[in-house]
């Protein structure tokens, strides 16, 4: 983390988790344990159904709600689809860009992820744009290559004014879900290859003051390493956000 030039962000993402009335039942559990996170923006990312009670009962807290995807287009014949500017009406300030779990089950491409992140930016979300290798690549040693193709696609048409909007998270895919984590040096490394890909396409300022997270397995066991090096600025957090006391631990852990 390097907080004198940007913020540090823990996120959960529920996935395809809560019904509404259980989404209210967490956040309840989770408001009075995370209240006191001074140094670092929390996120909760909820399935659509659930952004409605989650932002009821995060009124007049410093937690925000985010979304998991969105559509490119603000409104048109996409059945089952959602845009920008409904989420922005709801109050939403974040969406989920390109995780992987799209990017596999609904055929999400890096062309269509930075479609995404140009008309979230456009309506005044801030997108949080996931990259990563899998297995394979890591085993092969293209992860640098596929990383950075990721993130110069995705961020293709940003404006330099806007980047500092955008939040990367840099997520293994062998590592989501698995209980397997990137050791704090394979993440660092990764993440600091991300900033310099963002620092040769918009100069030192720019990427200096862009987000970027590491997920992938985090819990209150390894947090504390991956936090503590200077290009992981957060966390994405999946399994762990849905048990409160790990939840909280992991924030704790970011404002240290
Ligand atoms: P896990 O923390 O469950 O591995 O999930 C990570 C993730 O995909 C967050 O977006």
């Amino acid at each position: 983390m390097n907080r004198r030039y940007r913020k540090t962000v823990i996120a959960g993402n529920w996935k395809m988790n809560k019904t509404p009335k259980e989404a209210r039942a967490l956040v309840d559990t989770l408001r009075p344990l995370i209240s006191k996170a001074k140094w670092c923006t929390t996120v909760l990312r909820v399935p659509f159904v659930d952004l409605s009670a989650a932002l009821k009962a995060t009124r007049a807290t410093k937690i925000a709600i985010g979304a998991q995807n969105m559509h490119y287009e603000n409104s048109g014949p996409y059945t089952g689809e959602v845009s920008g500017p409904m989420l922005v009406e709801m109050g939403v300030k974040y969406v989920i860009v390109g995780h992987s779990e799209r990017r596999q089950y609904f055929a999400e491409t890096d062309e269509i992820v930075n479609k995404k992140v140009l008309a979230a930016l456009e309506c005044g979300l801030r997108p949080i744009v996931c990259v990563g290798e899998t297995l394979q690549e890591r085993e092969q040693g293209v992860t640098a290559e596929q990383v950075t193709k990721q993130v110069k696609i995705a961020l293709q048409g940003v404006q330099p004014e806007n980047i500092r909007k955008v939040v990367i998270a840099y997520e293994p895919i062998w590592a989501i879900g698995t209980g397997k984590t990137a050791t704090p040096e394979q993440a660092n490394e990764v993440c600091t290859l991300i900033r310099d890909t963002i620092r040769g396409l918009f100069g030192a300022r720019c990427a200096r003051s862009v987000s970027i997270l590491y997920g992938g397995s985090m819990n209150p066991e390894n947090a504390p390493s991956l936090l503590s090096l200077l290009n992981i600025d957060g966390g994405l957090i999946g399994g762990a956000s849905l048990n409160p006391d790990d939840f909280k631990a992991i924030v704790d852990a970011a404002n240290q």
